[in-house]
């Protein structure tokens, strides 16, 4: 059984796609472990992409995502990290297959719905940036 975090973005909360968005995971036989809704400060946008703080597109996104409420969840599955990756589709939602959230709902490369960690490593960072033990059930 694996552990990831999935956040749906500001741009998932005002489509109103939250409930699409986890009705999508529960069908594939994903469970939500955890899950709440916050609006992030420019400083805690900063430090959950602080990987790429070099890049860019830091400061645009780091404005994206503190510019509206999000929902992070902690989701859980036999390898969910990959599941949740194929199901959000790729990065830039140009380049996403057809049916996946990213196709579906995303506007631009950073307005892409939903962020789902990449690797054990960083689900255990990013999990840990938004739940303590307590809220994980
Ligand atoms: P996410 O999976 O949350 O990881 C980093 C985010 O940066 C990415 O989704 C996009 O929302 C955003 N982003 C903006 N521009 C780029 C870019 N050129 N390449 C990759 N990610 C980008």
């Amino acid at each position: 059984m694996e552990r990831t975090l999935s956040i749906i973005k500001p741009d998932g909360v005002k489509q109103a796609v939250i409930g699409e968005v986890i009705k999508r995971f529960e069908a594939n036989g994903i469970r939500v472990a955890a899950m709440k809704m916050i609006h992030m400060t420019k400083e805690q946008a900063q430090g959950f992409y602080a990987v790429h703080k070099e890049r860019p597109f830091f400061d645009s996104l780091t404005d994206f995502m503190c510019s509206g409420p999000c929902v992070p969840m902690v989701l859980e599955g036999d390898d969910v990290i990959a599941k949740n990756r194929e199901l959000m589709g790729a990065t830039n939602y140009k380049e996403a297959a057809e049916g996946t959230l990213r196709f579906d709902f995303a506007s631009s490369i950073e307005s892409n719905i939903v962020h789902g960690s990449d690797a054990p490593d960083t689900a255990a960072f990013e999990i840990g940036y938004f739940f303590n033990s307590f809220e994980i059930v």
